[in-house]
């Protein structure tokens, strides 16, 4: 299926009328699809452009400590998102399990994560193509021996990461990490290079302490390296109104420190689970899921466009 948005969506985006958003495509490549007209992410780009918005370049780590938090999920379908929004991206699954390498339908592929730290590969040989604007570097079990490759290694933490990516970086805005829930060594590498740090947080006990104790972490980090410029965001997911604790937590924002709460929770949708057991998005399953709106104004956030067109009023 093609990648596209409608031509309705970009113009919420924009706070345009369709009409208006209508005149802006002028030549560029967009098609009708049932009865909407439907735009393909290069002409989304070229839109976004034209209005004076700027793709930024972002290095997003999806880190939680409590497995089942809602990361993979999360990482896969807002990457397929910021995909559909003109972004050029790659995800990088660094999860041996690879739950976000089996959302897709992947052709085979060798190498992993750990073929880069060992040597073994290139990383431009280890990138899968995936669908428009949107590439993976895929995960298996090999990404076990992970820690027992950086041990051996001999690194320069602040740039390690960096070296790794360096040579592909500029073929992407925005490279999104999906991390197992741990707290080691890679963790701490790949939250070096990120710029943008995204912790998805339940709203039950368990999982509040996960992220108080990823954010002390985080907090070590940056008195380590205080020119460090990272953004520090926490999204509530699987909020469920009818479990009486959840509001209670997502309202108490005590222990959070400098961390910014987004302004999206993620609501409890079984949409999560159906496309993944399809190996699609939440956007290709339903036209209308609480999953596919909360995901939006996530991807939407992430990439900054909420702050461009509506808040600044750039329109
Ligand atoms: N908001 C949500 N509502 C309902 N189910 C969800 C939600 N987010 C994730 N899930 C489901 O919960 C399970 C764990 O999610 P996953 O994203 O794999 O977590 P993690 O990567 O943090 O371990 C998956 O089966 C996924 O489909
Ligand atoms: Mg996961």
């Amino acid at each position: 299926m093609e990648k596209s948005v409608t031509l309705r969506e970009v113009s919420s985006i924009l706070q345009m009328t369709p009409q208006g958003t209508g005149k802006l495509i002028k030549n560029q490549e967009s098609y009708i699809k049932g009865n909407a007209r439907s735009l393909p992410p290069q002409t989304v780009r070229g839109i976004f452009e034209a209005r004076g918005f700027k793709y930024p370049q972002k290095n997003i780590m999806f880190h939680a400590v409590k497995g089942g938090s809602s990361k993979s999920s999360l990482a896969y379908n807002s990457a397929y998102r910021i995909s559909q929004l003109g972004a050029r991206v790659l995800i990088v699954d660094l999860d041996k399990q690879a739950n976000a390498t089996r959302s897709f339908e992947l052709p085979v592929f060798e190498n992993v994560f750990v073929d880069l730290i060992t040597g073994k590969a290139e990383i431009a040989d280890a990138i899968v193509p995936v669908s428009p604007f949107l590439d993976i570097l895929p995960s298996s079990f090999k990404n076990a021996r992970m820690e027992l490759e950086l041990i051996n290694k001999q690194h320069n933490p602040r740039h390690f990461y960096q070296r790794i990516f360096q040579s592909v970086r500029n073929n992407y805005d925005i490279v999104i990490f999906d991390l197992p829930p741990d707290l080691n060594h890679n963790s701490y590498l790949c939250s070096i290079y990120a710029t943008t740090i995204c912790i998805p947080t339940n709203p039950d006990e368990y999982s509040v302490s996960g992220t108080k104790m990823t954010l002390e972490s985080l907090e070590g980090l940056k008195e380590q390296y205080p020119d460090l410029e990272q953004e520090i965001l926490i999204v509530w997911s699987k909020y469920d109104a009818r479990e009486r604790n959840s509001f209670h937590y997502i309202t108490d924002a005590s222990g959070m420190g400098t961390a910014k709460v987004m302004p999206v929770v993620i609501r409890s949708d079984a949409t999560f689970k159906n496309a993944q057991a399809e190996r699609k998005s939440v956007f290709e399953i339903s036209k209308k899921s609480n999953a596919r709106e909360d995901v939006d104004i996530l991807a939407q956030e992430l990439l900054g466009l909420r702050d461009f067109f509506t808040i600044t009023g750039n329109t």
